[in-house]
């Protein structure tokens, strides 16, 4: 069993930089578990920690139930694939996927066994003989990941290893690695700070900022049913739109007074959060918008709207207006987002 259990993780770096403050989060055996949040959160010093690359202040890691604080990283029986790919440039293609099979003393007729296995599996094959220098990066990026699984390890631990790569590679790759994952049904931690490639790949997807866990679901629930302003505002391209206001006896009152709409249950300083394809254009609609910008995709439209001074993007399937006119719209008060202006989370 390879599950990962973090109990009260904290580290704390040099001069008192917080790297995370209090991390408690369990992966459960072949989950594939996405750690993302914006730079500086504490993403790889998370992965670092599980890695045994950094020892932790306070806390516990668990893999299955051993508890491997003082455990070297060689015995930890993981494998981490970093952004930067980190191949050895003066070995081929071969001796950097052998390397830690050599080091480990496996016998020369397995390691080249096991090589040749997972260079077919990875569609390398023919670039074996080849060193780093003359690959693209997507063929580095697949050497990186091969070093990484001839070693069978019990988890894969990823840090941004598609980021340096262009985006149609980057959408290529990131099915690969979860079909690769799948298949070999080894626990993966993988750290992104891309919320697509979040959504998409993991099982399980935790949300960090500042060192601690916003909140951890699948990505409807997390689309769905965002815990704090944080959240709701992270997860969504286009991002959530948010309007402050005052409820006063059950009516909602934008803070420029452009938005009045019936808001029950709630009172106070309030955030509503819209999503862009829950406003609605709508003839019978209160709220008066001005269309800054059609960005026409085909299939859908976004319109850059201006509500007074406030800006908001809508999304649209229907036959879009024109740059510069005016439209009425509304909410869809079923999927209205109200969030505690003060604390930022959900009510
Ligand atoms: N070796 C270190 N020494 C001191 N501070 C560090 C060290 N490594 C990270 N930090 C600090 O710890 C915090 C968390 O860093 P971490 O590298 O975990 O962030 P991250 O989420 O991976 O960010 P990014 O998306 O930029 O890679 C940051 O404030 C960072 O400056
Ligand atoms: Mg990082």
């Amino acid at each position: 069993m390879a599950n990962v259990r973090l109990v009260a993780l904290k580290k704390i770096y040099d001069k008192n930089v917080v790297g995370i403050e209090d991390i408690n989060l369990e992966i459960e055996d072949k989950e594939f578990c996405v750690l993302v949040g914006p730079s500086g959160c504490g993403k790889s010093t998370t992965l670092r920690l599980i890695a045994g690359l950094e020892t932790p202040t306070e806390g516990e890691i668990y893999i299955g139930d051993r508890l491997v604080n003082s455990v070297p990283p060689k015995d930890r029986d993981i494998a981490m694939v970093f952004q930067d790919y980190a191949l050895y440039p003066h070995m081929t293609v071969f001796d950097n996927m052998a390397f830690a099979l050599k080091l480990r003393k496996y016998p020369k007729e397995k390691i080249r066994k096991r090589v040749s296995d997972v260079s077919k599996l990875l569609g390398i094959e023919k670039l074996i003989k080849r060193r780093p220098r003359a690959l693209s990066g997507g063929q580095r990026q697949r050497v990186a990941v091969g070093r990484a699984i001839v070693r069978n390890p019990q988890i894969f631990l990823f840090d941004e290893p598609l980021s340096n790569l262009d985006a149609k590679l980057r959408v290529e790759m990131r099915t690969e690695v979860k079909k690769l994952q799948r298949e070999l049904g080894t626990t993966a931690v993988y750290v992104t700070h891309d919320q697509v490639e979040a959504m998409t790949m993991g099982d399980k997807i935790v949300i960090l900022n500042e060192g601690l866990i916003q909140q951890i679901g699948d990505s409807k629930a997390l689309y769905d049913n965002p815990i704090n302003h944080f959240v709701a505002g992270f997860i969504g391209t286009p991002p959530m739109n948010f309007f402050q206001g005052i409820v006063d006896k059950g009516i909602f009152i934008s803070s420029d007074g452009n938005i009045k709409m019936p808001l029950k249950r709630v009172k106070g300083k309030v955030t509503i959060g819209v999503r862009p394809e829950d406003i609605i254009i709508d003839t019978k609609g209160k709220i008066r918008a001005r269309v800054e910008l059609v960005e026409a995709l085909g299939n859908e439209a976004l319109l850059h709207l201006s509500i007074g001074e406030v800006r908001s993007i809508m999304r649209t399937y229907e036959s879009p207006p024109k740059s510069d006119d005016t439209i009425d719209i509304s909410f869809r008060s079923e999927k209205l987002h109200i969030f505690d202006t003060e604390t930022g989370k959900r009510l």
